[in-house]
């Protein structure tokens, strides 16, 4: 990209219309210099110098930075850099794009650690707000016999499904099969048409969202089932714990990782 350095501003007009008279496709100033961009040398009567700035890839300089991110035993990395997972780790495969969830924010780490703490063998397993399907990932990886990962944005779907396939998933039509366990995603809030089916359920949406569905959330989860909540700002975890205490959920435990939360409870077990 060649770039006409000159001493000036956007608002010295002779300036300014010199650098367009000579050919400039775009100006720019910075700290009292203008910029002037040409596809080629032109002749510029003004005092100035030539610049022949390489272009700058961007998508290459972003990706060069994004770093491994450990969660409990689990290591979360876009495929690229699926190399630097130590070898006693876990890793979850996510290439960044559209859809939320690459565990660069707390509220991902949070649940991916508590996630890897959990015995999911054998059970049911409910992401609300999936994103990139990381959680549901997560969860499935960790043994879970089912898994159903919903979002209400229609761009998530198709990125939890690719982030899946980078795990090693099989995909049939809408199930992914793993190890003989399934996971699918769908566009969709709350799957309201499976009361009491769910063993677990992880949300990572927020403080006010938990306080509406914290009852929907309860009538579709099994006695004994765990619900595991983030995306809660500290000082709205009262909102969160009241809505908690109201659908009768117990033994509520929260973690901290900067400002955000993450709420731990379960259903009441049979008796
Ligand atoms: C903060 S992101 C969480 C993504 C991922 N689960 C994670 O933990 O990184 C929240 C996601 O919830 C979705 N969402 C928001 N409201 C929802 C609702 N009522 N039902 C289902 N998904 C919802 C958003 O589209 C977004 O993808």
């Amino acid at each position: 990209m060649l770039i006409f350095v000159t001493p000036g501003t956007l608002e010295q007009d002779n300036v300014t219309d010199t650098l367009w008279t000579a050919g400039a496709t775009g100006l720019e100033e910075r700290a009292g210099m203008l910029r002037a961009y040409f596809n080629e040398r032109a002749e510029v009567p003004l005092a100035g110098e030539w610049v022949d700035e390489q272009e700058r890839d961007w998508q290459a300089e972003w990706k060069k930075d994004l770093k491994p991110v450990q969660a409990g035993h689990f290591t979360i990395a876009p495929s690229w850099l699926r190399a630097e997972v130590p070898p006693a780790q876990r890793p979850i495969l996510i290439d960044p794009g559209m859809a939320f969830g690459t565990g660069h924010h707390a509220t991902t780490r949070l649940a991916v650690e508590a996630i890897s703490e959990l015995q999911l063998q054998g059970k049911d397993v409910l992401d609300v707000g999936t994103g990139s399907g990381i959680l549901a990932l997560a969860a499935l990886l960790q043994g879970a016999a089912q898994v159903l990962g919903v979002d209400i944005d229609p761009v998530t779907i198709p990125a939890a499904y690719e982030n899946a396939l980078l795990n090693g998933l099989q995909r049939t039509g809408n199930t992914l099969k793993w190890e003989g366990r399934t996971l699918q995603f769908i566009e969709s809030s709350l799957d309201d048409d499976h009361e009491g089916e769910y063993d677990l359920l992880i949300a990572n949406l927020y403080a006010e969202l938990h306080d509406l569905l914290a009852g929907n959330y309860r009538a579709i989860m099994r006695p004994g089932a765990q619900l595991i909540l983030t995306g809660i700002l500290q000082d709205k975890l009262p909102l969160v714990q009241s809505a908690l205490a109201r659908e009768g959920f117990e033994d509520v435990r929260t973690r901290q990782e900067g400002e955000w939360l993450l709420v731990m409870a379960h259903t009441p077990r049979e008796v």
